[in-house]
């Protein structure tokens, strides 16, 4: 059976106010958790839109995440695409307590480091928690026959880019372009070849091997020597995982390697230019470079005419496109662009000006009951029981909050990513 939005709205309303009740009626929805039996498919049921697509948004608990993807709801709901976007928080206690409804989380999302990689012992922070659950479940979805888009709270909308992402054919995985290949923060994947498939799962798969199993990074790079860094940041290994998927041979030279040599938060590893690694890395991305195409489109909001380059994907009909700038753009902000990513402005403080510069900045969420905005006629539930009335109380916002390493350590910075990665630039390419 599908659901309306308004009738899934209604059922999770109802039982925010049958929380406490022991009885759970067969409304019971799981609590919201994407772990429950078929909750991943039935909350993108809910949301997507009549051709299958939907929008992935994942926050942490820190004032600072809740406003920047308060601040996102805003603006996707001036295109359209608040109502088809899976919000997914870290926890329970932030999705029930800060957040407006409808919103997710998973009882799968780490609690502590799994291990003490020099990773998680120097980074780890509320976004560790769902690196992997994020990719499993983009992953899960495409399976499940849903077009996603996944995109960091960093983000402005200014046209739905579903349109010329349908547009976009022969790539069924469209990433934003940045300098190192593609930026992690704005990806989309719809139902594709196996290779595509493969190539996600790859992704969730390597998150999950280097953030639990440090110990088998010796296996894979004969050089890393102990505390092993076992990088697990989700850009590097998208990375990798395109260049595998292109090439037809697996690597993890350009995150894994790349990330037991030495650099700033791991000085005792070799040189990496002096390692026999890095040229066979090298080899590797000028054998992608070769098979790079060229492709136009036109843009369906002013019928520009536009070029971006898509990676063939090895023995499949199939390729991974780098988005054009009028589609995911970087810095400088431009109206004529879909999705701006302010990757580029490091930190809290340099989004929210560079956003209210641009008109863009409104931290305190949509007006309420705006959320979603199902036909009003059929929403008489939704105006019951609110997340406000429900958390405003709860010890659990301060407790969330408070524990989130977030606000203290490095992701103060913003909902924004903090990309520690080292890579050789930040800076847009664009
Ligand atoms: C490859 O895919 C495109 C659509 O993406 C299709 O038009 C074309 O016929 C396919 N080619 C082969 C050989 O299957
Ligand atoms: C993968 O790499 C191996 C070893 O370098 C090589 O023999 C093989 O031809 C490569 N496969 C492809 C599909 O390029
Ligand atoms: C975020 O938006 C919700 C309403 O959508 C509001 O209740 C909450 O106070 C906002 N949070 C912040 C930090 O502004």
């Amino acid at each position: 059976m599908r659901l309306s939005l308004a009738q899934g709205l209604a059922l999770r309303s109802l039982c925010l106010s049958c929380m406490s009740s022991i009885v759970r009626g067969a409304d019971f929805d799981g609590l919201g958790d994407l772990e429950a039996p078929g909750a991943l498919a039935a909350a993108a049921r809910l949301l997507a839109n009549t051709h299958n697509e939907l929008v992935v948004l994942a926050t942490g608990p820190d004032a600072t995440s809740i406003q920047m993807v308060n601040n996102t709801l805003v603006s996707l709901e001036g295109v359209g695409l608040r109502r088809h976007t899976l919000l997914l928080a870290d926890s329970w206690t932030t999705c029930r307590a800060l957040l407006a409804p409808p919103c997710w989380w998973s009882s799968r999302t780490l609690r502590k480091p799994p291990s003490d990689s020099r990773t998680m012992t120097m980074f780890w922070d509320w976004r560790f928690r769902f690196y992997f659950i994020k990719k499993l479940y983009i992953a899960s979805l495409v399976r499940h026959g849903f077009a996603v888009l996944q995109a960091d709270t960093d983000t402005v909308w200014v046209h739905d880019p579903f349109p010329m992402l349908r547009a976009m054919q022969g790539s069924s995985i469209i990433a934003m372009k940045d300098t190192a290949l593609a930026n992690a923060g704005v990806v989309y994947a719809r139902p594709g070849s196996a290779a595509a498939q493969r190539l996600l799962d790859d992704v969730a798969w390597r998150v999950q091997l280097f953030q639990n199993w440090p110990e088998v990074v010796p296996e894979i790079v004969p050089f890393a020597k102990p505390p092993y860094y076992a990088n697990s940041d989700d850009q590097t290994l998208l990375n990798d995982a395109i260049v595998s998927a292109v090439t037809g041979n697996r690597t993890f030279l350009g995150s894994t390697a790349r990330y037991e040599a030495k650099n700033r938060y791991n000085p005792d590893g070799p040189a990496w230019d002096s390692t026999a690694e890095s040229h066979i890395w090298r080899r590797q991305l000028s054998k992608m470079y070769k098979r790079q195409r060229s492709r136009t489109v036109t843009v369906p909001w002013d019928s520009r005419s536009t070029r971006y380059a898509i990676l063939p994907l090895h023995g499949a009909n199939d390729s991974v496109a780098l988005a054009p700038r009028a589609l995911f753009a970087h810095l400088p902000y431009d109206p004529r662009n879909a999705v701006t990513h302010l990757t580029a402005a490091r930190g809290f403080k340099a989004k929210v000006s560079t956003l209210q510069k641009i008109g863009m900045w409104n931290p305190n969420g949509l007006p309420k009951g705006a959320e979603g905005t199902p036909p009003a006629s059929s929403d008489e539930h939704h105006k019951g029981p609110t997340r406000k009335g429900a958390g405003a109380k709860g010890g659990a916002a301060k407790g969330g909050a408070a524990k989130g390493g977030a606000a203290k350590g490095g992701a103060a910075k913003g909902g924004a990513k903090k990309r520690w990665s080292g890579r050789p630039s930040d800076a847009p390419e664009e």
